[in-house]
């Protein structure tokens, strides 16, 4: 399973990236609104911070209902720092959003369709030509669902019908997450930097290093 960062702060992203396990971003309206910049310039500043990344998710603006004004949103971010192949368009989990993602398909155009609560949705999207499609797991358990279960279940599906479109897990809130649906066979994790640096740690590390460092005091140098 590979790591993507969800976030679009430059600070996060930067520190993800040094970290070496970074493989790509997504972004959405309320984490671009966070950061008080304009959309497609803080686009490029990604695309320009992470130079060996595989994507970078620019969502169309929830002002964008139907597929002709997704599409025309989706023509002008795909030009951000020339034509950057890696700018992957994401689109809400609507039959607008399906449209959007089979033009943009055929174009050679990556889409990742975000919002996704149900296998039926995840299977949709695939087939109009997602390549990657983004269950929101948090988001489920927070009603009481499964979040991990329904990424299992779309990876299975995937798997049957020989599907490559990949799993994206987002809404991921804790390290148990990331474990959960690396296990169930998603191919992304979309994380939190917060969540990243706790992947890091373990207290028997931390006292692990203490121990070796109060030892070396004692050593012959
Ligand atoms: C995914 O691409 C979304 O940006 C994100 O994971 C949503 O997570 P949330 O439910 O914590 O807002």
């Amino acid at each position: 399973m590979k790591f993507f960062i969800d976030t679009a702060n430059m600070d996060d992203i930067k520190k993800a990236y040094k970290m070496g396990v970074l493989n790509g971003v997504t972004t959405n309206p309320s984490l671009v609104a966070k950061e008080g910049v304009k959309f497609e310039d803080r686009i490029e500043e990604i695309l320009l911070a992470v130079p060996d990344v595989e994507s970078v998710s620019a969502e169309v603006t929830p002002d964008a209902i139907t597929a002709e004004q997704m599409m025309a949103e989706a023509d002008e971010l795909i030009k951000i720092n020339n034509g950057d192949k890696r700018v992957t368009i994401k689109v809400p989990m609507t039959e607008a959003g399906l449209e959007t993602t089979r033009y943009l398909a055929k174009k050679g155009v990556k889409v990742n369709v975000t919002l996704i609560f149900t296998v039926n949705q995840a299977l949709l999207a695939a087939r109009a030509g997602a390549s990657y499609v983004s269950p929101f797991l948090g988001r489920l358990d927070d009603i009481s669902e499964d979040g991990v279960l329904l990424v299992s279940k779309i990876a299975e599906l995937f798997r049957i019908h020989n599907i490559d479109s990949q799993i994206i897990a987002a809404s991921v809130r804790h390290p148990d997450h990331v474990t959960r649906v690396a296990m169930a066979g998603a191919d992304i994790a979309t994380i939190p930097f917060k969540v990243i640096q706790q992947l890091t740690k373990h207290p028997l590390t931390d006292q692990g290093i203490e121990k070796f460092a109060a030892d070396w005091t004692k050593a012959v140098k």
